[in-house]
């Protein structure tokens, strides 16, 4: 990740939060050695929220969808995960991941997802996790996210139009909004139960 050296949020970035539920949690940047943790934290993703982030019951990530979500370049693509602190002797395991890719025609805006297993969900991570990652996308020159959303995933369209989406246009089974960086980073952390 040498492009990522000289921000804020640059590799060193490493974080521990507290879910609402008390349960603490670690914050990095992703690396290519977290291969068998991202397949790991997919098998305990529930089919629903497997269709709601792929928009197809996928039963595994194939392994170059594995290497190029976890090789990346941290400023045209970068993911942040979320990690369990475990207990003396239990392994660590992937909770979540936000991600985003910049578009080549537009360098301004990037596609963004997030995903958190459905063990954790409903605790604060989504929005630390998106609002985190958007103040680090505004720092590399990324004005707007946009997001695909199932239409039939409204828990997330209005968590999204909560945090300032626009520019919603139906396509298909899904929709597509448009997220200015600034502002998300403002709203999720003025939501945000969780102290970053
Ligand atoms: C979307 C997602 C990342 C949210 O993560 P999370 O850790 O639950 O997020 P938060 O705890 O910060 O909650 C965010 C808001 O989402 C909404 N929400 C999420 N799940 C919900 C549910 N099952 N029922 C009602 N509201 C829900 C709520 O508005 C919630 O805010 P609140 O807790 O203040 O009411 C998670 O639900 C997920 O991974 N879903 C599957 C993948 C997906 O849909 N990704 C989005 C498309 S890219």
């Amino acid at each position: 990740m040498a492009k990522n050296a000289g921000y804020h949020w640059d590799d060193r970035f490493d974080r521990i939060v507290t879910l609402l539920d008390g349960r603490r949690v670690r914050l990095r940047w992703i690396r290519p050695t977290d291969a068998s943790l991202l397949r790991e934290g997919f098998a305990r993703l529930s089919e629903t929220s497997r269709r709601n982030r792929f928009f197809i019951a996928l039963k595994e990530l194939p392994d170059h969808v594995v290497r190029y979500f976890t090789d990346v370049d941290g400023v045209d693509h970068a993911a942040l995960v979320a990690l369990s602190v475990p207990e003396k002797g239990l392994a660590e395991q992937g909770l979540g991941v936000a991600r985003f890719v910049r578009s080549k025609d537009e360098p301004l805006t990037a596609e963004v997802a997030v995903t958190v297993v459905d063990e954790v969900q409903r605790l604060g991570l989504g929005t630390l996790l998106l609002g985190t990652l958007a103040a680090a996308a505004s720092e590399r020159n990324v004005e707007a996210f946009t997001a695909n959303v199932l239409w039939s995933n409204s828990n997330v369209r209005f968590w999204l139009l909560g945090l300032g989406a626009e520019q919603w246009h139906r396509l298909g089974d899904a929709v597509v909004c448009s997220l200015g960086t600034s502002l998300l980073a403002n709203r999720a952390a003025e939501r945000s139960r969780i102290a970053a």
